[in-house]
C-alpha cells in the first residue's frame, strides 16, 4: 500500500474515517480470542461491526499473538492503511508485577521506578502494547479512595519526582527506534483524587489556587518528562466535567502547560457528560468533549454517533476534528507504526522477554525498598529460625494488587514460600479467612503457636477491598484477623504484624498490640522472597511512607502539610478552643515520611552557611547523620521549608528535597541541602507564583514529625 505523509493522509480521509480514529474500544469487540480483555468499567456498548472496523485504537488487548491478529484483520480491511494503537492498563509492572504505585511511593528513590517502569515497558511492548495507561499522578490524601494504591501518595513534590521517572521508564529516548518503550498516558487531569469523602468518582471542588499550588504539580512534571498522551478524569473541575472543561483542557493543558500530544477521555467519560447534568444528551456529550478539546473517546459512542451530524450542520468546526485525528496519526507515526505496524512483535520475542530472572531480581529489589518498617520493639530482625506463620496472608498468592491485569498469580512468591528460604522450621497456619472467621483454622493456629516464642502473623486486605470503585467507609482491618491478634498477645507470643495491603489503614489496635509491623503493601511477584529477607534481616529495611496513615477514619483527609489555622492546638494541651477532637489526637498514626531501620540514626547540628540571603543567594543546609548501631542501614533524610508569613496561608511544612543514603554502621555523614529562592514560590491570592520576603524555617530530618529545625530570612 501507498505510504503518505501524515498530512496528505488527513487530506485523503472521509469524515467517517476521520470519526474513526477517535474512537476506542475494549478488546472483545475486535476478536473472539480478546474476549478475556480485563473490564475496568460498564461493558455494555452497542456497537456495529463498522464501527468496530474504523477505530483508530483498541483498549486492554496485550499477547503477541492476540495484537498480530487484530492487527492483520484490521488492515485487510483499512482503506488507507491506518494500523491501530493498542493501550493497556500496565501500571506497576507487566507480566513480572513490582508493587503498587503507593508501594513504590515508599521507596522515594525515582531511579529504581524509573528502572522498573522501563522493564513493565519492555515486556508490555514485546506482548503488542504501545501505550500504557500510567503515570497516575494524582495527589491522594483519604485513604477510603480505593484508589489511593494507584498514587505515589499525598505531596505534589515527591509525585513529581515519580511521575517524571514512570514517564522516562516507559518511552526512553525515542519511541520510533526503541521498540521495548511504550509512550505513557498521565492521568487523571485533574484532581481526581481530591474526590469528596474518598468516596469514587464523587465530585471535586477546590480552590483554583490550591489546584495549581498542590494538585497541577505532578501532571506538568509528567508532561516536563515528555508524556505523550494524558487522560481525563471522571470528576468535576469547578464544577464542570474534566472531560468537557475547555478552560481546564485548552486553557491550562494546551495553552499554558504547552501539551501538545493525544487527550483521551476515560473510560466512558464523554457519554458521563449526561448523567453529571451538563449535556442533554449524546449530541451535546461530544460537542461539549471535542469543544474542550478531547481527541479519543473511550468506550462511549457520542463521537461515533453525533459527531458527524454536528459538522455537516456547522455547530462542530471540521477544524476540531482534524486537529484530533492529526494528533492520533502523529502519535502512530512516532511509534513507528506506518514503517511496522506490530513493532517488531512476535511470539518469540514475547517470550524470551516476559518474567525472565533479571525481570524478577528488579520485582524482589522493588519490593524490599517499598517495605515499611513501622513499628519495631526490638524483635526484628529475627532471632530465631524458629517461626509459626499465621494469618490468611501467610501462604497467599494474591499478592500482586489490582491493576497486576496481565500479571499471573500462580507465578507470585507467598510469604511461607520465602520464609522457607530461610529456615526449615516454619511452622503455618491461616487461622482465619480474609473476612471470615474460621474456627477449626483458628484452634489450630494457635496450638501451632504454643510451640514457639515468635509468630508472624499475615494481615491485610484483599485485592477486591481496593483499586477503582472500591471506596471503604472503614478503613480497620477485619475483626476475623484481628482476633488472631489478640488471642495470640492473649497467650504471650511475640508478635510480628505483616501487612498486605493497598491503603492506608487504621490501625490503632494493631499498634498497641503488636510487637513490630511491617507494611509490605501488594508487593508483587517475588513479595514474599523480598518481605522474608527483611524479617530475617539480610535485608535492612528502609521505605519511608508517601501518605500518612490516620488513627481512625474521623481523621480523614489527613496530610502533613496542612495549614496551621488561627487556633493551632498548643503541644500536649486538651483545652477546648483550639483546632482539635475531643476523642482523637490531630496527628497520624504514622506520618509522611515514617519508616524505620534495624540501624538507628541519629541527627544533629544543623547548619545552615547563611541566616539571610537575597533573591540571587543559596544557602547550604547541611547535618550530620551518625549510624549508632551494628547494621549498617539506607536513610532517607527529608528537606522541609515553611514559609511562616506568606500572603495567604502557607503549609505547617512542605517537603522540598531529599536524599538516600547508605550509613554503615557506627558512621556519621554530613547531607547537605541548597535552598534557593525558586523552592519559596507558591500561588499568591492573583494566582502569580512568587517568593515574598521573610523568615522561613528549614526542617531536615527522618520523617515529617520528626525534624532538627533552623531559621533564615529572604531579604528583598
Ligand atoms: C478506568 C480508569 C483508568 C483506566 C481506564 C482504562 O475506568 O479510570 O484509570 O486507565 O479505565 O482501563
Amino acid at each position: 500500500m501507498e505510504r503518505y505523509a501524515i498530512d496528505v493522509l488527513l487530506e485523503k480521509m472521509t469524515l467517517d474515517e476521520k470519526i474513526g480514529q477517535l474512537m476506542q474500544y475494549a478488546g472483545a469487540f475486535y476478536s473472539e480470542e480478546a474476549n478475556d480483555t480485563p473490564v475496568t468499567g460498564p461493558a455494555e456498548l452497542p456497537i456495529n461491526q463498522h464501527a468496530v472496523k474504523k477505530s483508530g485504537s483498541v483498549l486492554g488487548v496485550a499477547g503477541a499473538k492476540k495484537t498480530i491478529g487484530i492487527q492483520k484483520e484490521h488492515l485487510k480491511s483499512n482503506r488507507l492503511g491506518i494500523p491501530l494503537l493498542f493501550m493497556a492498563d500496565v501500571i506497576n509492572g507487566f507480566r513480572t508485577i513490582f508493587p503498587i504505585p503507593l508501594a513504590l511511593g515508599s521507596t522515594w528513590e525515582p531511579e529504581l521506578v524509573q528502572q522498573a517502569q522501563s522493564v513493565a515497558a519492555k515486556e508490555a511492548a514485546s506482548a503488542g502494547v504501545h501505550v500504557c495507561f500510567a503515570p497516575m499522578v494524582d495527589l491522594v490524601r483519604d485513604p477510603r479512595w480505593g484508589r489511593v494504591m494507584e498514587s505515589t501518595g499525598e505531596d505534589s513534590f515527591l509525585n513529581s519526582r515519580f511521575a517524571e521517572a514512570t514517564v522516562k521508564g516507559f518511552q526512553g529516548n525515542d519511541l520510533r527506534k526503541e521498540f521495548d518503550r511504550v509512550a505513557a498516558c498521565v492521568k487523571h487531569f485533574a484532581a481526581y483524587g481530591a474526590a469528596e469523602a474518598g468516596r469514587d468518582y464523587n465530585t471535586v471542588d477546590m480552590s483554583e489556587r490550591e489546584l495549581r499550588e498542590q494538585y497541577l504539580p505532578a501532571y506538568k512534571a509528567a508532561l516536563d518528562a515528555g508524556s505523550e498522551l494524558v487522560m481525563t478524569a471522571f470528576n468535576t473541575v469547578d464544577s464542570v466535567p474534566a472531560t468537557g472543561n475547555k478552560p481546564l483542557m485548552r486553557g491550562i493543558l494546551r495553552e499554558e502547560f504547552g501539551f501538545e500530544g493525544v487527550l483521551i477521555s476515560d473510560y466512558g467519560a464523554v457519554g458521563e457528560l449526561i448523567p453529571h447534568g451538563v449535556a442533554e444528551n449524546e449530541k451535546e456529550a461530544a460537542q461539549k468533549a471535542i469543544t474542550a478539546g478531547v481527541d479519543i473517546e473511550m468506550m462511549s459512542l457520542c463521537y461515533e454517533n453525533d459527531l458527524k451530524g454536528l459538522v455537516e450542520t456547522g455547530e462542530v468546526s471540521i477544524d476540531l476534528v482534524d486537529e484530533a485525528v492529526l494528533r492520533i496519526l502523529q502519535l502512530k507515526e512516532k511509534l513507528g507504526l506506518f514503517d511496522d505496524p506490530y513493532r517488531g512483535v512476535s511470539e518469540g520475542r514475547e517470550e524470551q522477554t516476559l518474567f525472565t530472572a533479571e525481570h524478577r531480581e528488579l520485582a524482589r529489589k522493588t519490593a524490599e525498598k517499598s517495605t515499611v518498617l513501622l513499628k519495631n520493639n526490638g524483635v526484628l530482625p529475627l532471632k530465631t529460625k524458629k517461626i509459626a506463620l499465621i494469618g490468611p496472608y501467610g501462604d497467599n498468592k494474591d499478592i500482586l494488587g489490582e491493576w497486576s491485569i496481565f500479571g499471573k498469580q500462580e507465578e507470585a512468591v507467598t510469604l511461607k514460600e520465602g520464609l522457607a528460604l530461610h529456615s526449615e522450621q516454619i511452622v503455618y497456619a491461616a487461622g482465619a479467612q480474609m473476612y471470615e472467621r474460621d474456627q477449626e483454622h483458628f484452634q489450630e493456629a494457635m496450638v501451632l503457636a504454643k510451640s514457639v516464642d515468635t509468630v508472624v502473623l499475615a494481615l491485610g486486605e484483599g485485592r477486591d477491598r481496593s483499586g477503582e470503585g472500591r471506596s471503604r467507609a472503614n478503613i480497620t482491618i477485619e475483626e476475623c484477623q484481628l482476633e488472631l491478634l489478640r488471642e495470640l498477645k492473649a497467650i504471650g507470643k511475640k508478635v510480628v504484624v505483616v501487612l498486605f495491603n493497598a491503603r492506608p489503614l487504621d490501625l490503632t489496635e494493631v499498634d498497641q498490640l503488636a510487637d513490630a509491623i511491617l507494611e509490605a503493601w501488594h508487593p508483587g511477584s517475588e513479595g514474599g522472597a523480598a518481605v522474608a529477607n527483611i524479617l530475617f534481616g539480610s535485608v535492612v529495611p528502609s521505605g519511608k511512607l508517601s501518605m500518612s496513615f490516620p488513627r481512625t477514619v474521623g481523621q480523614l483527609p489527613l496530610y502533613y502539610n496542612s495549614y496551621s489555622t488561627g487556633r493551632p492546638l498548643p503541644e500536649n494541651s486538651d483545652e477546648r478552643f483550639f483546632s482539635r477532637y475531643i476523642d482523637v489526637a490531630n496527628t497520624p498514626l504514622y506520618s509522611f515520611g515514617h519508616g524505620l531501620s534495624y540501624a538507628s540514626f541519629q541527627y544533629e547540628n544543623l547548619t545552615l552557611d547563611k541566616t539571610e540571603i537575597q533573591r540571587h543567594e543559596s544557602i547550604n543546609a547541611s547535618i550530620t547523620i551518625t549510624n549508632t548501631s551494628h547494621f549498617d542501614g539506607e536513610e532517607t533524610v527529608q528537606l522541609y521549608i515553611q514559609d511562616i508569613v506568606g500572603e495567604v496561608v502557607r503549609p505547617v511544612k512542605e517537603l522540598k528535597g531529599f536524599k538516600k543514603i547508605i550509613i554503615e554502621a557506627n558512621e556519621s555523614k554530613t547531607v547537605s541541602f541548597t535552598i534557593t529562592e525558586d523552592m519559596l514560590r507558591y500561588h499568591h491570592a492573583d494566582l502569580s507564583y512568587t517568593s515574598d520576603p521573610g523568615n522561613f524555617r528549614v526542617f531536615i530530618g527522618t520523617s515529617s514529625s520528626n525534624t532538627e529545625q533552623a531559621e533564615f530570612r529572604l531579604i528583598k
